[in-house]
Order: C-alpha cells, then sequence, then structure tokens
C-alpha cells in the first residue's frame, strides 16, 4: 500500500552531519523523498508533535533537545513506508537498537534527560498523517 511517512533528522543527527547518512539510506532502500525542509522548530510546533508525551519525566528535556537547532523534516514515500521506516530506524534506546538500524550503526544514548536517537519516523497511518500536516501545512 502506497503511503508516507514523516521523518525527522532530529538536531543531534543535523548537528554530527548525519542527514545524508540518513537520506541515503531511506533513498537505498527504495523509498522516495517527497518533500523536505528544514527547520528550526519552535516551542509550540513541538508541543503539537509531542503531545502523546506531555506529562512525562522526558517531556521537558524532550522539548528543550528538539528545540536546541535545526531538524531536516522529510515527507518520505512508498509501500510499507511508515513500519519499514521505524525498521530502518531501529528502537528507541540507541544502545540496544540493532547493529545495520540507522540508530544502531550511529546512535549512542546521550545523558541529557532525554535519549538522543538521531531520528524520528511517525508510528502509524494515524500519526503520518497528523504529523504531516504539523510539519508541511
Ligand atoms: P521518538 O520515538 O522519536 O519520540 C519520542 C522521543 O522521546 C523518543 O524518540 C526519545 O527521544 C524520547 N524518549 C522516549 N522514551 C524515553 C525515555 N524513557 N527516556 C528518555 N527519553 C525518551
Amino acid at each position: 500500500e502506497a503511503q508516507s511517512t514523516l521523518v525527522l533528522v532530529k538536531p543531534d543527527g543535523v548537528a554530527r552531519n548525519l542527514t545524508g547518512e540518513v537520506l541515503r539510506r531511506i533513498e537505498r532502500k527504495g523509498y522516495v523523498i517527497e518533500d523536505l525542509r528544514m527547520v528550526r522548530p519552535t516551542r509550540e510546533l513541538l508541543t503539537r508533535h509531542y503531545a502523546e508525551h506531555e506529562g512525562k519525566p522526558f517531556f521537558e528535556p524532550l522539548v528543550e533537545f528538539m528545540g536546541s537547532g535545526p531538524v531536516v523534516a522529510v515527507r518520505v514515500g512508498g509501500h510499507g513506508v511508515i513500519e519499514g521506516f521505524r525498521s530502518l530506524a531501529g528502537t528507541t534506546d540507541p544502545t540496544t537498537a540493532a547493529p545495520g538500524t540507522i540508530r544502531g550503526d550511529l546512535g549512542r544514548d546521550w545523558d541529557a534527560g532525554v535519549i538522543q536517537n538521531i531520528v524520528h519516523g511517525s508510528d502509524s497511518p494515524e500519526s503520518a498523517a497528523r504529523e504531516l500536516d504539523i510539519w508541511f501545512n
């Protein structure tokens, strides 16, 4: 099923010059970069994006971290891309993410109250629609 997902190269990924590496892995897999922009997200945008995490202990550090530098937002298309990109990204914690994945190969867990893990990918069709609207409208 053709679908689109939101991928973010987070501030740690951009700062470490990993944007090209992330895009290369996406393209090599056969997914299509449909839209792309670099943004310095506002607190308001991040609060909308991370609404489900409001109230959790890592929410403040998460918003602080995500607002600490530019983010590259990408609309990525392809068959099964929502699940497929999450598979490319690996699990949340880079320490235990499988080698071969973006987080497993390139990430490490920085101690700043929040897991810094290079990329974000939407976790469901509903999230993808909601998040693409937030970042591209
Ligand atoms: P992501 O899954 O892209 O979106 C939510 C983010 O919150 C997640 O990446 C991590 O950066 C962070 N996160 C999730 N769970 C935890 C946790 N238990 N401790 C610290 N940070 C977390």
